[in-house]
């Protein structure tokens, strides 16, 4: 295969929490990855800052070390690749808060850009935690680190405020010490191959879009599903829970790219505007309605796959009478011409039964049946199901005559699978919005409004949920699909919950009935 040849030019990339768990799991191998593929520009800088006493060799061996445990890549892990990449990266001592530390950050900007006889672009990663955040973007301000505003950016992490009043003040903070432009607010999601195909599969054919309305579609479902527990992330889970962790970013933002409208052009704007629309015509629920829209839960103790595990209560840093959701689903309406009356159900959970995200397109019935009763028994309507991880593929549910003398209707899938249509390794969200921040592309991340609007979506039951504490928690068992309430949110309305079958071989064979979960 070619290798890439980057045109970028020269950046350098600062990372405050350098020697943080992100840094060492996702953005060091991150950008090894891109630097393995060519897509690194030729001339850059990673520098890595943070209160650890490294010096570079120690930092580039700390770097090196999450390369080792967390990619995937088998070309070249420390071989002469490595040492190319190793000599562009270097770490600073230094404490966020003092003043001192921006002019050394300052000042070695300035040699390099001098030593390369090149600007820079530069990039400013927050990858700290949410309360730094205000200072490190103030002391930025100070300095007039950002005052370029076409050479510097600054990336911000999630989570972006803790409801919309914090999530506010923080872009007015931001917005007043830099352009929308500049900000590079990070959700993950979006940087996924599969969430990007989305937009694909969608626009790129004229299959679909007829058929993507309330005429057609009966309704949808977002499941993002997750095996593990909070492991050792509970002192920030006791100020999160599922709802702000989740559904406020990550599935809202996959529940955007199935309803918005199609885009004109892939401008940063028009995407973005596109998205906004449809959080704006998310139905507003009162207080007072929550109980029939959203359902939380929280894990107990018992048996993941085998093994013995903590209740949430009992894990590290976590209140023991905790009310923390480990657990939320969701009904929501878009209020639009496309989507009127159509329920969009969304949830989300640790030590769930499958790691798995995974969105479903319920069709409705065929208006009119002409066959005889006895044909239809086996008679599903069609849906699309678009699997996002772990394996990536695309299914559509249709009706076939089974073989024989008689009529009888039996359901098939046909299956897209990633993996068979394509070789190529696919990179890691984070390789994707690594690149895109330094190609200064800002589609795949939030702008200030659809975070503000997106924590508007949320606030009643975030509210209400604060106001009227769970009486059955712990109320799901690990390796379960949560709590029944969550059945009943969805039973409600005739429908239930779907994941795909054992990955045994169902493909192309007939599946006989649904799989209700
Ligand atoms: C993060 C959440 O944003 O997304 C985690 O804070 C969650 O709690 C993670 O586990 C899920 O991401 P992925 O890419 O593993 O599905």
């Amino acid at each position: 295969m070619e290798k890439n040849v980057s045109k970028l030019p020269a950046s350098i990339i600062f990372i405050f929490g350098g020697s943080g768990d992100l840094t060492h799991r996702k953005l060091g191998p991150s950008l090894y990855h891109l630097f393995l593929d060519g897509w690194m520009p030729e001339k850059f800088a990673i520098i890595g800052m943070g209160r650890t006493a490294f010096d570079d060799t120690q930092y580039q061996n700390f770097i090196k070390e999450g390369i080792k445990e967390f990619s995937e890549r088998a070309d070249d892990k420390d071989g002469s690749v490595w040492e190319d990449f190793a000599k562009n990266i270097s770490f600073m001592t230094m404490d966020v808060k003092d003043d001192e530390a921006y002019k050394s950050l300052e000042k070695k900007a300035a040699s390099l850009q001098e030593a390369w006889n090149e600007k820079a672009k530069i990039v400013f990663y927050l990858a700290v935690a949410p309360q730094l955040v205000p200072t490190i973007a103030t002391e930025l301000g100070k300095f007039k680190m950002c005052g370029d505003t076409d050479c510097t950016r600054i990336v911000v992490e999630k989570p972006f405020g803790f409801d919309l009043e914090s999530a506010h003040e923080l872009n007015t903070l931001l917005l007043s010490l830099f352009k929308e432009d500049q900000i590079y607010r990070i959700d993950h999601f979006l940087g996924k191959e599969t969430v990007q195909n989305i937009l694909a599969l969608r626009f790129a054919n004229a299959l679909f879009e007829p058929l993507w309305n309330q005429n057609y579609i009966d309704h949808i479902q977002i499941t993002a599903a997750e095996e593990i527990g909070v492991e050792d992330r509970g002192d920030y889970y006791e100020k999160s829970g599922a709802l702000r962790d989740m559904v406020q970013n990550h599935i809202l933002q996959l529940l955007c790219m199935v309803a918005m409208e199609p885009p004109v052009n892939f401008d940063a704007n028009e995407i973005r505007n596109k998205k906004v629309d449809v959080l704006n015509a998310i139905r507003k629920i009162s207080r007072e309605e929550v109980h029939s829209f959203a359902v939380r839960g929280q894990y107990k103790s018992g048996w993941m796959k085998g093994e013995k595990v903590n209740g949430y209560r009992e894990e590290k840093n976590v209140n023991p009478q905790s009310n923390i959701e480990t657990f939320a689903a969701m009904k929501f309406y878009v209020d639009n011409w496309r989507w009127q009356n159509v329920p969009f159900y969304v949830r989300t959970g640790k030590y769930l039964h499958e790691k798995i995200t995974l969105i479903t397109v319920q069709f409705k019935q065929p208006p009119h049946s002409a066959f005889p009763s006895e044909a239809t028994e086996t008679w599903r309507p069609n849906r699309l199901t678009i699997t996002i991880q772990p394996d990536e593929d695309i299914r559509l549910r249709f009706q076939t005559k089974r073989p024989g003398q008689d009529m009888v209707l039996n359901p098939v899938e046909m299956v897209f699978k990633y993996s068979d249509a394509y070789q190529a390794i696919q990179p890691d969200a984070y390789e994707t919005l690594l690149l895109d921040i330094l190609e200064g592309n800002t589609t795949q991340f939030m702008r200030a409004d659809q975070v503000e609007v997106a924590w508007k979506v949320v606030m009643p039951v975030l509210e209400a949920w604060q106001s009227r504490l769970p009486t059955d928690f712990p109320n799901y068992a690990p390796d379960s699909w949560g709590p029944e309430d969550a059945e009943a949110l969805i039973a409600r309305d005739g429908n239930n919950w779907y994941s795909l079958p054992a990955q045994n071989g169902l493909q192309s064979k007939s599946t006989p009935a649904d799989n209700p979960r």
